[in-house]
């Protein structure tokens, strides 16, 4: 048996601060004790005075090697996962993507031979439903018993991953009856289309108008429906990449209603804004995600909703494409431009940076990073919290260590940074997965094939 002690820290969880030493024996948390007031010897000993201790992060919506407009994501499992573990996440949740005609079987199979044996932490799966039939529909329950328990419907994208609201509405009666939880990318997909149409009529060709035509009207909109169907289905809605202000509102105001209505946003909305998207020399096509980046006004809106539990969960969306040959498709096109954006690495310090600016407290950081995904995806309290019996995924955190983010240092496998030059207060220092040592002070010391499958149960606010 190895024990670990980590000594001194200020443990935070979504719950409480305090000074608190933590005893870790194999893969598990066993106990936390006031420092001087325990006896505890351990084989390996992490002095974490003057720092944080918390849980290790929950990223919730990631898409390594995802295929997009004709490429893939840049990022494997392997690099994807050990970028995720630099930057403080030692559980992400990627999208097994169900393709057209094909079952949902095939689709998570496929994912799985992506991820096994080459993740350094831990993972779950979601599945992307593209084809909503009878046969898929029967497919759901085996899934959810499996540890698959959500599944995200796109009303954007038509011809690739759209589905009408006919089959959001079956998807929804069947995970009412079964348990699942949809999660919903609400953007009015055949409306976009004819604004990309007409814009690019009209010569409208810079990553710019990628913003323009995707309205946050047409989100607001999305949104209001996803909610009526769910409504309707008597079932529950994540909505995913909430990035307007209006559609913000919806979700408030079906929560106002005692809705089981959930909202997701992501750090691109919160810091970075449609200035990006208009950056010279088609350096904008950087910043093309969907939902898209908004105006700076909106952010207000966006920091006041997690702070009031309208939105519950920050995720990163982390889908990269290089620059150089990926992004570079949609030159003379921003509707060519694959969607998405890097960021797996850098979730936990940005929302740290928002606490030392004061958009939120040291414990709403925890939670809408670590406890509120876990419990939202079924893994808690095994992850997202630092309790006896967790498993010891555990982050020694420097809040007051200065930290460039920049594509010269970042370990995400894409030749840009979102945030290049911004410098954080906050840096990880040691990163625990299940008790193993994955980073210590610089030094990468994990390997691909440590980080596990997590069948999940099903979603915990319900
Ligand atoms: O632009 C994005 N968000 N790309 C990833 C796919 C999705 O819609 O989440
Ligand atoms: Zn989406
Ligand atoms: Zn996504």
């Amino acid at each position: 048996m190895t024990r670990t002690l980590i000594s001194g820290g200020l443990v935070v969880t979504a719950a409480d601060e305090l000074h608190a030493d933590v005893l870790i024996e194999n893969g598990t948390v066993v106990a936390l004790a006031l420092p001087g007031r325990h006896h505890w010897t351990a084989d390996r000993v992490f002095d974490a005075s003057g720092k944080y201790v918390v849980p290790g992060g929950v990223d919730a919506h990631t898409h390594m090697e995802l295929p997009f407009g004709g490429t893939f994501a840049s990022d494997t499992f392997e690099t994807g996962t050990r970028a995720a573990a630099w930057g403080g996440t030692t559980t992400i949740i990627d999208f097994a993507v169900q393709s057209k005609g094909a079952s949902l079987r095939a689709g998570l199979d496929a994912w799985h031979a992506k991820a096994d044996g080459r993740c350094a932490v831990d993972y779950g799966l979601h599945v992307i439903m593209s084809d909503v039939n009878e046969s898929t529909l029967r497919e759901m329950p085996g899934l959810i018993g499996e540890g698959v328990t959500s599944f995200k419907l796109f009303m954007a994208y038509p011809g690739v991953f759209y589905s009408d609201d006919g089959q959001i509405l079956r998807a929804m009666q069947q995970a009412a009856d079964t348990g699942g939880l949809v999660m919903m990318h609400a953007e009015n997909g055949p409306a976009i289309d004819v604004l990309v149409e007409q814009a690019l009529a009209r010569g409208e060709t810079d990553p710019r108008h990628h913003g323009e035509v995707r309205k946050a009207l047409l989100e607001a909109e999305a949104t209001h429906r996803a909610v009526q169907l769910a409504r309707v289905a008597g079932a529950p809605l994540y909505v995913v990449h909430v990035s307007a202000r209006e559609a913000l509102a919806e979700i408030a105001a079906a929560r106002d209603l005692g809705l089981p209505v959930f909202g997701e946003t992501c750090p691109q909305y919160l810091f970075l804004s449609t200035d990006n998207l208009a950056e010279p020399d088609f350096e904008g096509a950087k910043y093309v995600c969907s939902t898209p980046l908004r105006p700076k006004d909106h952010q207000a809106a966006l920091w006041r909703g997690l702070r009031t539990d309208d939105l519950q969960v920050v995720s990163t969306d982390h889908c990269p494409f290089c620059f150089k040959g990926q992004k570079e498709l949609g030159r003379g096109d921003f509707s060519k431009i694959p969607n998405g954006l890097p960021g797996v690495e850098n979730r936990m310090d940005l929302l740290h940076q928002a606490v030392v600016d004061g958009h939120l407290t040291r414990r709403r950081w925890i939670d809408i990073a670590c406890a509120a995904p876990a419990r939202m995806f079924g893994l808690y309290p095994r992850k997202g919290t630092l309790a006896p019996g967790a498993d010891a995924d555990v982050v020694i955190y420097d809040p007051h260590a200065p930290h460039t983010l920049s594509a010269a240092t970042h370990h995400m496998n894409v030749d840009y940074s979102a945030y290049e030059g911004r410098t954080v207060t906050g840096r990880v220092e040691t990163v625990l997965s299940r008790g193993e040592v994955v980073l210590d002070r610089g030094q990468y010391l994990g390997r691909p094939g440590h980080g596990a499958f997590l069948p999940r149960s099903t979603c915990q606010y319900l």
